[in-house]
């Protein structure tokens, strides 16, 4: 039996390289394989912790499903949506909230990290926190657990999450009989963690980040902006740094090894600047075309969501009713 696999991707900006191979490539790459059935979404009613205008949120959210298509994702064999058009999830939502003890909220990252910044700062704890962050993790489980979803890829930040999801999925086949499928996390070893610009995490957060799909000058100007040791030409490099640990990416082995070599045999940080930017433009070249040609498709870009939609209600509906049988509401 093909096992399920679902991720959600928060339209809270746009994608940058460390997004596509921590998560969007590792997804395209899953759905390839005949053993498993994936959907994939646009989580929008998630990113609305963070994204306050309609204009962010319609333009990130087309942005990231232009993303994904010109990353390779077939919506023939991904069931490819957007989270808000799927109202089974909010309504299971709250047959979850009555089953997550408040505890397991307070320990969740996310509000945690929040809380101890305001403590931190001696002003009252609960400041800038509002109920979505507060029960983001039951709306991600209600995600998960709507679909009897098996694997959720996701970057590590995430793992708690899946966990929270699968408490709450043991709690509900507790009470009502075994009936939500205990899903669990997968994360991608060697890319967990992609560097950005200046050496650490490459996230939106940092602002350290390499956008996928920038037109040409800007990708060259973002390389340039890499930071790197004060070596100079001629002197021999160390190749544990950013620029390699990008170059890897985008090249073969055997290039990437001749890229090394150039490296310690002193070639320069402009011109080992120059090179990424060849192989990486290279690499994304294509997906760019792609990218563009959703960007000025909108109305095919929407109808691949909406059919997505309709699937994924589909086994949304029948496992919602289910469910609502079992708790006595139906
Ligand atoms: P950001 O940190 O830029 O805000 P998100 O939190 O929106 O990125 O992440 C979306 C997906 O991309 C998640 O699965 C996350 O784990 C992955 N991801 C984000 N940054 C990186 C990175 N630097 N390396 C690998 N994967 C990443
Ligand atoms: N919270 C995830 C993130 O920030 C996005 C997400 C929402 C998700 N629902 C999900 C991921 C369900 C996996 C499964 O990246």
């Amino acid at each position: 039996m093909q096992e399920r696999i679902l991720t959600g991707i928060k339209p809270t900006g746009l994608a940058h390289i460390g997004n596509y191979f921590g998560a969007i490539k590792p997804a395209i790459e899953l759905s390839h394989n005949d053993n498993y059935n994936c959907l994939y979404f646009i989580a929008n009613y998630h990113a609305l912790t963070t994204i306050k205008t309609k204009e962010d949120m319609e333009n990130y959210s087309y942005n990231i499903a232009c993303t994904w298509l010109a990353c390779g994702l077939d919506p023939n064999k991904v069931i490819f949506y957007k989270q808000s058009d799927v109202p089974e999830i909010f309504e299971f939502n709250w047959i979850l909230c009555n089953l997550t003890p408040k505890g397991l909220m307070n320990r969740a990252h996310a509000y945690k990290a929040c809380v101890e910044k305001n403590e931190l700062n001696n002003i009252d704890r609960d400041i800038g926190v509002n109920m979505g962050l507060y029960n983001y993790p039951i709306l991600m489980a209600s995600d998960i657990l709507l679909f009897d979803t098996n694997l959720v890829p996701v970057g590590n930040d995430q793992m708690q999450h899946v966990e929270i999801a699968r408490d709450i999925a043991i709690a509900f086949n507790d009470r009502y009989g075994k009936t939500l499928v205990l899903p669990q996390g997968v994360t991608q070893k060697e890319t967990s963690t992609l560097v950005g610009l200046d050496g650490r995490k490459m996230s939106k957060s940092y602002g350290n980040t390499i956008q996928l799909f920038s037109d040409e000058k800007t990708l060259q100007k973002t390389i340039n902006k890499i930071v790197t040791d004060s070596r100079l030409p001629n002197e021999p490099k160390d190749t544990d740094n950013a620029i390699c640990k990008l170059y890897k990416l985008f090249a073969n082995e055997s290039d990437y090894q001749n890229f090394e070599q150039q490296l310690l045999k002193g070639l320069g940080w402009g011109e080992a600047k120059k090179q990424l930017f060849i192989v990486a433009n290279e690499y994304i070249k294509p997906m760019r075309e792609k990218y563009d040609y959703y960007i000025m498709h909108k109305d095919e870009v929407n109808n691949i969501l909406k059919q997505g939609a309709e699937k994924a209600r589909e086994i949304a509906s029948v496992n919602l009713a289910k469910i609502k049988k079992l708790i006595g509401v139906l």
